[in-house]
């Protein structure tokens, strides 16, 4: 792994990421940071915004903070509107704020089910499109395209079936094939050519969304899914699965679904985090 300054053409760009408030988001803030680039970070936790911003700028980074509540087209929408006009010059988004509500489907309330998608996937679309058509813009007036990124940090439950966070699952799933169709269709305009689009989907991780369960086995800690959202900006990869284990669970969900449902079915208390004894789900 590079821990070096961005070898990229376009170094020293901003990167927004949001949801840096912690968890994931912080950490890929940091990463980011350390490489070099200026790091816009949003969230609506303005207090842990500004302890982060704080920790970087410390550590000889640049950061920013613009507070703003990600839930939902109109709010993207007003946010990503002034963040351009603030950062005009950005290089990368990472959307990575998310919402997790817990609970199978029979249990849950069919109510909050529009909550996660407001979060994971109309603000994070919304987002991607403005920043998208953004850069288009620069691009037909510059001499040559900039490298550009958007980054989606999704989930494994988008791809393989996580008992109990079936809706959370389905939000990313969309998410996700939304911005397959976006890189294809980037990738044959002229315009948008230098528009790398990644999709990162971790596993279980140890962050304050899954602190209220219990898993059997281990999970990822928030600097391991940064580090693999920096290779995916720094290589322009597709997609990234990060771990072994996932790799494995994803392939293999891929290639054999019907077995990996049998095992599924057969296992999922041990092999899935579910609610523990702390949780209010
Ligand atoms: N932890 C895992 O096992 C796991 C696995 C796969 C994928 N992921 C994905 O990784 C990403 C980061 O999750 P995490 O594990 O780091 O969770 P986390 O610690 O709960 O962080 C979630 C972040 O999203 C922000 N956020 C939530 N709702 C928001 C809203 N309405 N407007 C603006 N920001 C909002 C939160 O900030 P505020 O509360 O301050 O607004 C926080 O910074 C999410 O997209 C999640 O789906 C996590």
């Amino acid at each position: 792994m590079n821990t070096n300054v961005s070898t990229g053409v376009d170094a020293f760009r901003p990167v927004l990421v949001t949801g840096a408030s912690r968890g994931i988001g912080a950490a890929t803030a940091r990463a980011f940071a350390r490489r070099g680039h200026p790091v816009v970070m949003t969230a609506r936790d303005t207090k842990a915004l500004k302890d982060v911003a704080e920790s970087i700028k410390s550590s000889g980074g640049t950061a920013h903070i613009m507070p703003a509540d990600l839930s939902g087209n109109a709010k993207a929408n007003r946010f990503v509107d002034k963040l351009l006009r603030a950062h005009p010059g950005l290089c990368c988004v990472v959307l990575n704020a998310g919402l997790a509500v817990h609970g199978s489907v029979v249990d849950r309330d069919p109510a909050s089910f529009m909550d996660e998608f407001e979060v994971n996937y109309f603000a994070p679309v919304t987002i991607a499109r403005f920043v998208a058509a953004h850069w288009q813009s620069q691009s037909s007036r510059a001499t040559a395209a900039r490298r550009n990124s958007i980054i989606a940090v999704s989930s494994l439950t988008a791809t393989v079936p996580f008992p109990g966070h079936a809706n959370y699952g389905a939000s990313k799933a969309a998410l996700n094939q939304m911005l397959r169709n976006l890189r294809i269709e980037l990738a044959s305009s002229g315009s948008g050519q230098g528009t790398h689009v990644g999709i990162v989907l971790p596993g279980y991780t140890e962050t304050a969304m899954t602190a209220e369960l219990e898993s059997s086995l281990p999970g990822s800690s928030p600097v391991f899914i940064a580090e693999s959202i920096w290779d995916c900006f720094e290589r322009r990869l597709d997609e990234v699965v990060p771990g072994l284990d996932n790799k494995v669970a994803a392939g293999l969900f891929r290639i054999f679904p019907s077995v990996s449902d049998k095992i599924l079915k057969a296992g999922a208390g041990f092999l899935v985090p579910r609610p523990g004894k702390k949780s209010q789900a």
